[in-house]
């Protein structure tokens, strides 16, 4: 009886751990590492860069953040246009991905240089990427210089999402993407599932009788 209590409070065994400090820093992890779009207006030609500061930051509206440090090429973009694109890019894009993080767009098409195709967005001018499954389009409403990088925030204005994330349903199955994820400087594939958004609380469903 305790035991099933336990389970459902998702209590969990305790273990002796020890903690150590450590310096400050960008430690957190594991985050997504995303193709940003931008460009294409303004007499910018498009461009690509690798961010790995990026985050969700409000639903109503839906907002999102990345944080792009002054020096690089597409900061000037992205300030003077307000627009850019976080295309997610699959492990098929892991390549691309690293590379548009290493070069700039000062010297380098990265369109070019990667053979991704840019495609017109919805509702924003600069290009997504059409083999990324997953396109958030985004207009800027602020931006803060909070030191060595200048924190974007920008609304979510358009989505676009590759037919094979959809179901039957028309439902958005977001596993199906096959994701980067970015950790302690290395880039990896999601792993397996270990349940659904609620799994923790949902009661087990009644087997059905034959
Ligand atoms: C995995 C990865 C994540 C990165 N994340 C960021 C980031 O969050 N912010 C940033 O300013 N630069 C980041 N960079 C570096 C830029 O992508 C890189 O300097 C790029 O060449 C800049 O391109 P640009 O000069 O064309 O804008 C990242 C690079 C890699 C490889």
């Amino acid at each position: 009886m305790i035991q099933k209590k336990q389970r459902e409070r998702a209590t969990i065994k305790h273990e002796p751990i020890e903690k150590k400090s450590f310096k400050p820093g960008n430690v957190l992890a594991p985050v997504p590492a995303v193709l940003v779009s931008c460009g294409g207006a303004a007499g910018w030609k498009p461009n690509l860069i690798t961010i790995a500061w990026t985050g969700s930051v409000c639903s109503d509206p839906p907002m999102l953040s990345i944080s792009v440090r002054p020096e690089r090429y597409s900061h000037d973009i992205i300030q003077t246009t307000k627009e850019f694109v976080v295309n997610v890019p699959s492990i098929r894009q892991a390549k691309a991905t690293d590379w548009c993080g290493m070069v700039s767009g000062r010297n380098e098409d990265k369109f070019a240089g990667t053979g991704l195709t840019p495609e017109p967005a919805l509702k924003v001018q600069c290009p997504i990427v059409m083999e990324c499954p997953l396109n958030i389009e985004c207009s800027v409403q602020q931006s803060l210089k909070l030191g060595s990088h200048t924190m974007f925030l920008a609304e979510v204005v358009a989505v676009q999402v590759s037919s094979a994330l959809l179901d039957a349903k028309g439902r958005l199955r977001l596993e199906k993407g096959g994701f980067l994820a970015f950790a302690v400087g290395q880039y990896f594939a999601l792993g397996r599932s270990l349940g659904r958004f609620g799994f923790s609380v949902q009661k087990r469903k009644k087997k059905l009788r034959r």
